[in-house]
This record gives structure tokens, sequence and C-alpha cells, in this order.
């Protein structure tokens, strides 16, 4: 079975430019990022340390996601749009195992984000279909 390369750490910084450039622009998720954020070229350098932690297990970043996101006016289907945003950008620059790969991390992450954010000691069922961008 053939293996794909692992993405190097210049790609990874590609995927983040990519996708910051696309939630940016988004009009439901855009304003929260230029409210929260001062700094780009610092954000884009902290966002591409977490994923070559998670990718390359580099062990570089020393962050806590979730105090981070939870001052922010976040709401559960800005969840959905951010993971179709990242699949878009995946998609236009990896091989489909690779771009799996990011996409499945980032499910877990997105996951595991909006169960500590909203549905403390709730059913976790919900939560497939507020991921994928479902009325309920
Ligand atoms: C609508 C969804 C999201 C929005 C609007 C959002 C926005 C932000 C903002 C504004 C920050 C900077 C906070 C600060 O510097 O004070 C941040 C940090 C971060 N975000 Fe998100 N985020 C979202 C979802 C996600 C998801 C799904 C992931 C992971 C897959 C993620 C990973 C991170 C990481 C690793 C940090 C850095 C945390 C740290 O510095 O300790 N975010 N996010």
């Amino acid at each position: 079975m053939p293996h794909p390369a692992l993405p190097s750490e210049a790609d990874i910084e590609e995927l983040v430019r990519r996708f910051y450039e696309r939630a940016r622009r988004d009009a439901r998720i855009g304003p929260v990022f230029e409210a929260a954020i001062d700094d780009w070229e610092a954000h884009i350098a902290r966002l591409t340390d977490f994923w070559c932690s998670v990718i390359l297990a580099a062990r570089r970043f020393k962050g806590n996601p979730f105090g981070a996101h939870r001052p922010l006016p976040l709401e559960p289907p800005m969840f959905a749009v951010w993971l179709g945003l990242w699949r878009e950008t995946t998609a236009s620059l990896f091989e489909p195992e690779v771009a799996a790969l990011f996409d499945a991390r980032a499910e877990r992450m997105a996951e595991s984000l909006a169960a500590g954010l909203f549905f403390r000691g709730q059913e976790t069922p919900k939560l497939a279909g507020v991921l994928v961008g479902e009325s309920s």
C-alpha cells in the first residue's frame, strides 16, 4: 500500500495562511477573527505550531485552545462554517489521504471545543448534527 508523504512544516504554514484568507473573508465567522486578532502573523505562527504538533507530533504548541475560545462570541453553527472552510482549504492543497488526516483532526478538535463551550453535561449525539450544519 502506498503511504502518502506527510506534509512539511512549510506545507502546514501554507494551509494555515490559505485557511485564514478564507475565514477572514467569510461573513459568518470573519468578524469574530477580525475583532479578536490584532497580530495576524503571530496568530498564523501559533496555529502553524499547533498543526505541526497535531500532524507531525512536533510538540511545540503550548497553548490553551479551550481558554482561548471561551471569551469569544461563538455559536454552534459557526463551527460547521469553520469546518466547511477548513475542508475546502485542505482539499485544495493536499492529496485526499492527507486532506482527510487534517480534516479528521479538525473535526475531533471542533467537537471537543464545542462540547466544552456549548454542551456541558448534555448528551453528545446532538453534536454530530451541529457540526455538519444540520438544523437539529
Ligand atoms: C467558529 C470557529 C472558530 C473561531 C471563530 C475561532 C477563533 C479563534 C480566535 C479569535 C483565536 C485567538 C484567540 C486569542 O488569541 O485570544 C483562536 C485561537 C485558536 N484556535 Fe480557534 N476558532 C474557531 C474554531 C477553532 C477550531 C475548530 C480549532 C481547531 C481545530 C481552533 C484552533 C485554535 C487554536 C489552536 C488557537 C490558539 C489557542 C492558544 O493560543 O492557546 N479554533 N481561535
